[in-house]
């Protein structure tokens, strides 16, 4: 990943900074001499884990707090040149199950942070992790940013609804905001314990521990998948840039890829493993978004950015850090 100096000395708030994205961004900036805070709430089935920022105890202030503290986030905003806004309820099964605790975080406590900023650091400049979620099932594909934004689950419309404050902010306020639609991300820190971030997390986890890959479906959905440092270098591009100001951008990759042939390219990487294509769980099949790729050209024009990473060396790189550090996540 390339060196961002332009974060050197600069005051750093990154919401769900324990988690999986926030973490890697939290490191990359203390790396170059960052003042970084982040604030995370360790709610067991999310994605924050203390290990995460192992080694940076001392370089980064590690505040464990809720975004649903309305006077907490008014606090922490201040004084504030960037703001990296992860913090979130990232499954789309626990959104169904408990659609209020996602409406609290996903919606409603991206209205305080950016009541706040808007009240005590109207300078501050804000980058959103959106999700290409709100696009729901394609009506096309590649997908771009004009495609029709219809939801499958609560996840996905309360992600939308907090995408839009941020838009909204920008247009009617002038706070400095965009928003990033990430596709499937994975690499260093993400979760394995489960399927609550992404399926590629358990994925990992079987293989590691020799246990058969469950692909749901056909195998046949296709995806696109971003490496994690990939990811965090479009979020300091798109903070960096006066040009991303109240804009939207999908990110995504050229290398598209079906689900069996991503579980036969780990089994490959890993050098053993099994698979199986088992029928879609009733819960699952509802909200299941079919094929997916995004059309990231409006991010590569404007601010230049292209994944850098092919698919095989992410994973070859994911696979060493969790066998080192399985245990961590489990
Ligand atoms: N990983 C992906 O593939 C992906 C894809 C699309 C969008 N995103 C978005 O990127 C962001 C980061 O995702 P991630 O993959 O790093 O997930 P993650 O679960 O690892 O990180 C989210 C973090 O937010 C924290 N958090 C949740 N609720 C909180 C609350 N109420 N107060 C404070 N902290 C809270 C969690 O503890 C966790 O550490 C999320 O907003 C997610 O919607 C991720």
């Amino acid at each position: 990943m390339r060196d961002f100096p332009d974060f050197t000395n600069k005051s750093i708030l990154i919401t769900g900074g324990l988690g999986f994205i926030g973490s890697n961004l939290a490191r990359s900036l203390a790396d170059v001499g960052a003042r970084v805070t982040v604030v995370d709430s360790l709610i067991p089935e999310y994605g924050g884990n203390l290990f995460n920022l192992r080694g940076y105890e001392n370089r980064v202030r590690i505040n464990i707090a809720d975004i649903r503290d309305e006077f907490g986030m008014a606090y922490l905003v201040q004084g504030q040149d960037y703001l990296f806004n992860l913090a979130g309820q990232t499954s789309h099964l626990d959104s169904m199950k408990n659609p209020f605790v996602d409406l609290d975080i996903n919606c409603r406590s991206q209205l305080f942070i950016l009541e706040a900023c808007r009240k005590h650091n109207p300078a501050i400049r804000i980058v959103y992790a959106s999700t290409r979620q709100i696009y729901g099932r394609p009506d096309f594909l590649p997908v771009h940013e004009g495609h029709v934004l219809h939801p499958t689950d609560v996840n996905g419309i309360n992600k939308m609804a907090g995408e839009w404050y941020h838009i909204l902010y920008s247009n009617v306020y002038g706070l400095r905001t965009c928003a990033l639609r990430l596709t499937n991300t994975y690499g260093p820190r993400m979760r394995v314990k489960d399927a609550r971030q992404t399926f590629l997390g358990i994925w990992i986890k079987n293989l590691i521990k020799g246990e058969r890959i469950e692909v749901w479906g056909d195998g046949l959905q296709v995806r696109d998948f971003n490496f994690v440092d990939d990811v965090t270098e479009a979020m300091l591009m798109a903070a960096l840039s006066k040009q991303s100001n109240g804009q939207i951008y999908n990110l995504g990759s050229p290398e598209r890829v079906n689900l069996k042939d991503l579980a036969e390219l780990m089994i490959k990487v890993h050098g053993k493993g099994e698979y199986e294509v088992i029928p879609f769980p009733e819960d699952r099949r509802p909200i299941d978004i079919g094929d997916y790729y995004a059309d990231y050209s409006k991010i590569r024009t404007a601010l230049n950015w292209n994944p850098h990473l092919s698919l095989e060396a992410g994973l070859a790189g994911t696979l060493q850090y969790y066998y080192q550090f399985i245990r961590e996540y489990l």
